[in-house]
């Protein structure tokens, strides 16, 4: 047996492919193979260097054979596409999307001859491709158990993972271990090849489908771990033909760094669907948030209620004295008072019935006057059938009030939502697209907190702005392990980040935390400011409190000035966990903005600006470390300097431990 199944894994790989495409530049080779039993595999190769070797594709279907084996070439179609679009919004204003493409048409040689077709595009960054099930007599409503697709590495490479299905969704640190010893992971994981590749391995258009988390195995291998609907029902996902499946990703480059700017996976989302999308507004915001995870105020109404009207006032008074246009309130709304983290907890909320000592009417009269809006709060606690029954009259709330956008939040205990489905299963996702299509009817832009994660759905549907789905900033407040440690930052930007936008509420300026002892914010003052720039989001908090503010006003005017919509992104460098240095062209300016930041090792670091306008002269604003600063010792230390630059000048910075630097490059 052993013998029999060696000889024909020896017979698969000396095959010749059944059909082959290159990238434009031809960096890039997808080679499709059918072995004898007729079951179809593929291999990725980088300049000539295998990435992925023989690895499977196909699926388990309840009460039906597999769509695995049997198969037969029907045809091999190439064709080209090269565009660049333009974002609404985003990191880059321009993107190129230039693919070569294969369609791979199946059909089974035997028995019910069902069809299944693979569709690849290759581009020079990586590659990207997915299954359609063709409209068929043979295949019509149908439960997928398994996807069998493999993403076989060449080696036992090492890899950036957070553990899947584990308990606590997305909020994890990155472990960094061979593939091999990865277990089930959440998507991106991020991979370095031992000849110095990175591979970022992902999905994009995520619609109608359940989350794809991947398993590692011995020697590199790695298979595709589909969500099910729910512990005791193993069906992953139902469709009905014609259907596809969203795109399996592989972002493929030779630094770390280029990882950033790599936007393949947006480029496998569909355009923009929803029209005029010019009231959805890139914006910074503060709010009634930090003062709630320090346990200064309370969600829960009473003597500690932190949504009171006066309170709420400060904040708007506050935003519109120092330019932010919004203003986040939580707790707000009726349901707070129980245990709404627990199961069933959360059936309790109401998204349209403020508390008592919450006079909306007044706060958004008041909020317009100042020219700032209120941000809405949808906490669910995971009661999605709570949350959908109200969903009309919630929008409606948020869009008589003017708040022009909503943070959603979905807490729970474990993996599974309240009805007991899977929270990254088929029914969640679903569940997204129902809340970001209300949203797009009543113009409101989404914040999504513990929500699915992010697959480049930005492009089709612009008003889901931006999403927590990663550890955030709120661990730092009450964490039972300390919080985030130095290096948390320095990973997140070539890993998580790579799904898209992030809502990390950064901006901590108490650093040391009086009211919760047992935690400090991990990183010096100069480094919050680099993560407006480092973590991308159209939506940046400014989370400190306001009295924190006005005693560092210096400081506080990086946060003031950065931009939250760019023209273009540089990655300069970096590192997986150790630094990372990013310089950012506003939109419709030109001013950049530069963040730079280490884990725990003090760095010195040199940036080169070669990416300004010859010609032009600029005053640069440096926010650095102090000399003595020291994410733990002394983390409030910092020093704030002018100097003029052009193109070409270098800019040498002195990163303390956990420490950071913003600049800001202004025009004169
Ligand atoms: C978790 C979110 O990440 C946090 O920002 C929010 O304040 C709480 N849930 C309460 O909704
Ligand atoms: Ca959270």
């Amino acid at each position: 047996m052993t013998l029999l199944t060696s000889l024909a894994s020896t017979i698969a790989s000396a095959q010749t492919p059944v059909a082959t495409i290159s990238s434009p530049e031809k960096n890039m080779r997808v080679d499709v193979f059918l072995n004898a039993q007729g079951e179809p595999s593929y291999q990725l190769a980088y300049k000539g260097k295998p990435v992925l070797v023989d690895s499977r594709l196909g699926f388990t279907l309840k009460n039906q054979p597999a769509l695995a084996q049997d198969f037969e070439l029907l045809s091999a179609k190439t064709s080209k596409f090269d565009e660049t679009w333009e974002q609404p919004w985003g990191e880059e204003r321009l993107i190129r999307n230039n693919y070569n493409q294969l369609r791979v048409a199946l059909r089974e040689a035997h028995g019910a001859k069902r069809k299944l077709n693979v569709i690849f595009r290759v581009y020079d960054q990586g590659l990207g491709f997915r299954y359609e099930f063709p409209k068929q007599d043979q295949l019509h409503n149908f439960e997928i158990l398994r996807e069998l697709t493999e993403f076989n590495f060449a080696a036992d490479h090492n890899a950036w993972w957070t553990p899947a299905q584990a308990g606590n969704q997305y909020e994890y640190l990155y472990q960094h271990t061979p593939i091999s010893k990865m277990g089930l992971v959440h998507t991106p994981v991020t991979v370095k090849t031992t000849e110095g590749i990175y591979v970022a391995l992902h999905e994009a258009a995520l619609h109608n489908y359940s989350t794809m988390n991947v398993t590692g195995a011995a020697k590199g291998k790695v298979s595709a771990t589909l969500v099910p609907v729910s512990k005791n029902q193993p069906v992953a996902v139902t469709l009905q033909a014609p259907a596809e499946t969203p795109w399996r990703t592989l972002q493929v480059e030779e630094s770390a760094a280029a990882l950033i700017t790599n936007y393949l996976t947006l480029n496998l989302n569909e355009p923009n669907k929803l029209g005029d999308v010019s009231w959805i507004k890139p914006a910074k915001y503060v709010g009634i948030w930090w003062e709630l995870h320090l346990e200064k105020t309370s969600w829960k109404s009473g003597p500690t209620h932190g949504a009171t009207t006066a309170n709420t006032k400060k904040y708007i008074d506050f935003a519109a004295r120092h330019g932010f246009s919004g203003v986040l309130v939580e707790g707000w709304n009726k349901g707070w008072d129980g245990e709404w983290w627990k199961p069933g907890g959360g059936n309790a909320f109401n998204f349209y019935t403020p508390t008592q000592d919450f006079d909306v009417e007044e706060l958004s009269r008041y909020a317009q006057e100042k020219g700032v809006y209120i941000i809405g709060h949808h906490e669910t606690g995971a009661a999605i059938e709570n949350y959908e029954s109200q969903l009309e009259d919630a929008f409606n709330f948020l869009s008589i009030y003017g708040m022009k956008a909503v943070k959603t939040g979905y807490v729970e205990a474990g993996e599974e939502l309240v009805n007991g489905l899977y929270h990254h299963g088929q029914f969640y996702v679903k569940h997204a697209q129902n809340v970001i299509d209300m949203a797009a009817k009543y113009k409101v832009a989404v914040v999504a907190h513990e929500t699915v994660k992010d697959t480049g759905e930005r492009r089709t549907y612009p008003n889901i702005i931006s999403r927590e789905v990663a550890r955030g900033q709120e661990y730092d407040a009450w964490s039972a392990d300390g919080g985030n440690p130095p290096n948390h930052t320095a990973i997140i930007p070539f890993t998580r980040l790579l799904a898209g936008p992030m809502d990390f509420t950064p901006g901590a300026f108490e650093l040391t935390l009086p009211s919760r002892p047992k935690n400090q914010v991990n990183t010096t003052l100069a480094k919050q400011l680099a993560l407006y720039v480092v973590i991308y989001s159209p939506v940046q908090m400014a989370s400190d409190l306001p009295e924190h503010y006005e005693q560092h006003l210096d400081a506080f005017q990086f946060i003031k000035d950065v931009a939250v919509d760019w023209e273009t992104t540089r990655a300069l460098g970096g590192e997986i966990g150790e630094y990372v240095a990013i310089a950012r062209k506003a939109r419709a300016s030109n001013n950049w903005f530069i963040g730079a930041l280490t884990n725990e090792k003090a760095r010195s670091i040199k940036i080169k600006m070669d990416f300004l306008d010859a010609g032009k002269k600029y005053t640069a604003r440096i926010y650095q470390d102090g000399k003595q600063a020291h994410y733990e010792k002394n983390p409030g230390s910092y020093e704030v300097r002018d100097m003029d630059v052009a193109i070409g000048d270098e800019v040498s910075l002195q990163l303390a431990p956990g420490g950071g630097a913003a600049i800001s490059v202004i025009a004169r």
